[in-house]
């Protein structure tokens, strides 16, 4: 039997990012026959403008990017993603957005379960990026239901040594693997 596959995608570029860390740790809380990857190189990807995404004498090259043909068939080949993110200015970090934005007219998210996660040193939670996220991920056509995202408030009390070690926190984060096992079916 197929084993499943999960794509982690983090938000945020740093390298110490508190969302990574938190996507890190998801994939620890997948049963073991599952595996889970994160996507690297969102930022190599170009900007989207409508039209690049179609082969074309005004596009040459833009659709040979490796970063963004990778991203493609990272999305294409996993049974479920999941999005974790920062909120800068109360909004989804441009450079997630964008990477998004190349798959409205190719549909590599359409009918991909997923489960998004906000976090924000802040008590808000990131709560305006989740809900921006989540209409994107409408518009996108994926699979999802009522518990498919979470926002995780302060969360710089709630990591340590690269590892998320707030209990409550961890066990949030095994519902939405177990949430999202039980969309892929
Ligand atoms: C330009 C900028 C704008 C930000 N805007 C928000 C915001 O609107 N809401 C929020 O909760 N945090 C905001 N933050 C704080 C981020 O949540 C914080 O830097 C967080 O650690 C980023 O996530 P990361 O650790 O995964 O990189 C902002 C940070 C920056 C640098």
């Amino acid at each position: 039997m197929k084993r499943i596959h999960i794509l982690g995608i983090s938000g945020s570029l740093r390298a110490d990012s508190t969302n990574t860390i938190i996507l890190k740790t998801v994939g620890t809380l997948f049963p073991s026959d599952v595996t889970f990857e994160i996507f690297e190189g969102l930022g190599e990807i170009p900007h989207f403008s409508p039209g690049l995404d179609s082969p074309g004498l005004d596009s040459p090259g833009l659709t040979d990017n490796q970063a963004l043909a990778r991203f493609k068939t990272a999305i294409g080949q996993a049974d479920g993603v999941v999005i974790c993110t920062p909120e800068y200015a109360f909004g989804v970090p441009g450079t997630l957005k964008n990477a998004l934005d190349w798959t409205v007219g190719t549909g590599e998210f359409n009918d991909k379960p997923v489960s998004a996660i906000s976090a924000s040193p802040l008590n808000t939670g990131g709560n305006n990026a989740l809900a921006s996220l989540l209409l994107t991920l409408t518009a996108l056509g994926t699979r999802k239901n009522e518990a498919s995202s979470l926002s995780i408030p302060n969360v710089k009390g709630k990591i340590s040594a690269g590892q998320v070690t707030d209990k409550h926190t961890i066990e949030a984060l095994r519902e939405q693997c177990g949430n999202l096992l039980r969309l892929i079916g």
